[in-house]
């Protein structure tokens, strides 16, 4: 479908004029009012009781998950599920080297050192069989982040979980309502962790402003975490049923994570929409993917069949063929579409882990050479550094994706001058000729 349309990057008109596209509402009014209640009654701290406790319990109901905890942040969430499956100095974590320095710095401060591994060009979700060819016996965890809300293979990584009695520690913090074989994640896998960051409808899937939620169905997990980082949460001794956590003093370990009741009063109104604003999301993914998908060269990401939900936060990904584009670049494309005013970025993932300073060079933790990501280190051998080239799949991957934004409620027509953004660039002789200058 050739057009001869002029670009808005060649000084047409741009395909999207809809300047305000989100109309969802947040419930201001409904969280102003909740929070006031509680700055008037004076429960603006404490665990284990009160609005803290509710809402652990109504996460715990709309999860199915067994336990839960909420924390500060979704860091802290992860940091104290890694303490809770055993990761600690010398162990290594395997991860994506398309992630996230925040979903593994918990295992690295806990003195583990990452090891990056490849994703499913696919999904742009980990790649379980590439995870497993890096098990080693130091391997203490395989943590995992389920982008955007899309889920990663479950059954993949729980049968590699299983096979090497290594656990997985999911970053859940765009995944409050992720599904697995339409069961709630949470449900599913050992621990995940959420994230409360930011403000709707842009934030995480629920916010607090700040904040963090751990979930999980093991026990032992659940009195490891409680003893790591709740200090002084009421009925954390009663709680503590096994050895060695019921030895511990009143103040356990000394930690204190604890989420503040300000912000579980915000999370807690939010948890009211979550499912209307995820179908929404849907339904505004599978219309822009419809249209889009049907365009050559532009390759919507669709999540696994055994999970539904996408776009929960962080926007669409969609992957962009230049062979199908006559050769135009990827940075061309985003250009043109930005151009035309559709909400792209890239291309490229946030993030390639393993060419961040601090694992190209290795990085002195703690000082005098004490650190998992420089020389030896509690039986590590020595490190060394990762270089370009290193992970080919991801790298090669990262030129050519992009991020699209996602609805709520999005403005009338608002996804058809999106779509139409698409169908003008890359049906464009831009695309299609070789007569353009770039
Ligand atoms: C993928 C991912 N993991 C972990 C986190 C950490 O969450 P928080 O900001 O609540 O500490 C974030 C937050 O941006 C994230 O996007």
């Amino acid at each position: 479908m050739e057009t001869t349309e002029e670009l808005a990057i060649a000084g047409g008109d741009p395909a999207v004029t809809i300047e305000e596209p989100e109309e969802w509402e947040r419930p201001v009014q409904k969280e102003t009012e909740f929070v006031a209640e509680l700055l008037e009654d004076g429960e603006i701290s404490g665990a284990g009781r009160g609005l803290p406790a509710s809402f652990e319990a109504e996460f715990r109901e709309y999860t199915g998950a067994e336990y839960c905890l909420t924390v500060d942040h979704g860091s802290t969430a992860l940091e104290s599920a890694f303490y809770a499956v055993g990761v600690g100095p010398g162990d290594e974590v395997i991860t994506p080297t398309a992630g996230y320095i925040g979903a593994y710095a918990g295992a690295l401060h806990l003195g583990a050192r990452p090891v990056f591994c490849e994703i499913d060009p696919e999904t742009l979700l980990v790649d379980p069989r590439d995870v497993e060819r890096r098990i080693t016996d130091r391997t203490a965890a395989i943590a995992v982040t389920h982008w955007n809300g899309r889920v990663c293979d479950l059954d993949a990584l729980g049968e590699i979980s299983d096979r090497h009695d290594v656990p997985i520690v999911e970053d859940a913090a765009h995944a409050h309502a992720s599904r697995w074989n339409g069961e709630h994640i949470s449900s599913v896998g050992d621990i995940a962790c959420y994230s409360l960051q930011g403000v709707a409808p842009h934030g995480k899937p629920i916010t607090g402003g700040e904040g963090g939620i751990v979930t999980t169905n093991d026990r032992e997990y659940y009195e490891r975490q409680l003893s790591y980082c709740h200090l002084h949460r009421t009925g954390l001794n009663e709680e503590l049923t096994r050895e060695p956590y019921t030895e511990l003093d009143y103040e356990a370990l000394g930690l204190k994570y604890r989420a503040h009741p300000l912000a579980l009063a915000i999370a807690t109104v939010e948890m009211d929409s979550i499912e209307y604003r995820t179908r929404n999301r849907l339904s505004y993914r599978d219309e822009l993917f419809g249209r889009i998908g049907a365009l050559p060269g532009v390759r919507p990401v669709w999540p696994y069949d055994r999970s539904e939900t996408d776009g929960l936060y962080g926007g669409l990904k969609v992957v962009l063929e230049p062979d199908e584009l006559g050769g135009v670049s990827p940075q061309r494309i985003v250009e043109a579409l930005e151009a035309e005013g559709a909400p792209v970025r890239g291309p490229g993932f946030p993030y390639m882990e393993h060419l961040r300073t601090i694992f190209r060079e290795g990085y002195d933790l703690w000082g005098d050479g004490r650190s998992p990501i420089q020389g030896e280190f509690c039986g590590l051998p020595p490190y060394n550094g990762y270089q370009e080239g290193d992970f080919p799949i991801s790298e090669e991957i990262n030129e050519r994706v992009l991020t699209v934004g996602s609805y709520i409620e999005p403005a009338d027509g608002y996804v058809d001058q999106v779509a139409t953004a698409f169908e003008k660039v890359v049906g464009h002789s831009y695309c299609r000729t070789e007569s353009r200058t770039d």
